[in-house]
């Protein structure tokens, strides 16, 4: 019998998950539709039954509701409880299981185009949003040990190195505070939605000191190349937008429905041909 999956969020017409999902079913012969749920607020604890009811396999959460879901699931991985964000749903015997692969997904991104390990790395999160956080801990849970928060409201980058469970040694420090410093970390990840489509000008920090032996990540993949990955890449520094971690997240999720590993760089080029060719 066709397998079901979905994803969720409000909007969700902008998601590419459906397209790279459903080639990756296609592609090794599973029998199954993943399918694009536009859920209300509202109606997410009628849906999440409903999905149970009606026998869905698994499903991706989207914005806004990651959050949200937790209480409705039977059971939450310790990651994604301190997260405090499941992006990946599971049936398993007839529960449902929530996970987070945004933070692996991050990782995995980063190990293919920079390094397997960097965990004696030190890094700089800009942002202090759920992002940050999924990436901020999944770090420190792998391992990682120096990593700062650099936010417009320092209050709330330190009320995430406070609330971390794993172990580390963290500060937060203002944008202005990491511009000056941003020449100490060898590992720079952008979490926050400035740069993204329309405000394509838009950067939250310079890179006046950025040492041209770092890594820059931004999570934005709209565009490609944000503004601030432009005067990284100026600088000579490496960089990698937020397409990786976007397809790194899905692939994982697959993995747990399915326990087969799906094609990432199939999975990459149908995501990049669907955003209209260009790439980074
Ligand atoms: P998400 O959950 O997608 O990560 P979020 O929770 O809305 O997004 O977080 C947005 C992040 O972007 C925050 O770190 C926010 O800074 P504040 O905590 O000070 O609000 C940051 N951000 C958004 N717009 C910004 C702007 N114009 N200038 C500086 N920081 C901004």
């Amino acid at each position: 019998m066709i397998k079901l999956y979905g994803v969720i969020g409000d909007p969700i017409v902008q998601s590419m998950s459906p397209i790279m999902q459903s080639q990756e079913f296609n592609e090794l012969g599973i029998d199954a539709h993943y399918h694009p749920f536009h859920i209300l607020d509202k109606d997410l604890q009628d849906a999440v039954k409903g999905m149970k009811a009606i026998g869905v396999e698994g499903f991706n959460v989207t914005s806004p509701h990651k959050t949200m879901i937790m209480p409705f699931l039977d059971y939450i991985d310790p990651l994604a409880k301190a997260i405090g964000a499941v992006n990946t749903v599971v049936r398993i015997n007839d529960e449902f299981h929530g996970y987070n692969t945004d933070g692996m997904g991050y990782i995995k991104a980063l190990q293919a185009d920079w390094k397997e390990d960097f965990t004696n790395d030190k890094a700089l999160i800009i942002g202090a949003g759920g992002a940050s956080k999924a990436i901020f801990y999944t770090l420190l849970s792998r391992g990682m040990k120096n990593i700062d928060i650099a936010n417009r409201s320092v209050d709330k980058a330190n009320q995430l190195i406070v609330d971390c469970p794993f172990e580390g040694n963290s500060n937060a420090i203002t944008l202005k505070e990491a511009e000056a410093k941003i020449g100490e970390y060898q590992l720079i990840i952008q979490t926050t939605s400035i740069g993204m489509y329309p405000n394509v000008s838009e950067s939250p920090l310079s890179f006046e000191n950025l040492h041209k032996d770092a890594f820059v990540s931004d999570i934005i993949y709209n565009p490609f190349e944000t503004a601030l990955l432009k005067e990284a890449n100026e600088k000579g520094a490496k960089t990698q937008n937020g397409l990786g971690m976007f397809v790194y997240q899905g692939a994982l999720a697959f993995e747990k429905w399915t326990g087969l590993t799906p094609d990432v760089s199939r999975m990459t080029d149908i995501v990049i041909k669907h955003l209209g060719g260009k790439t980074c």
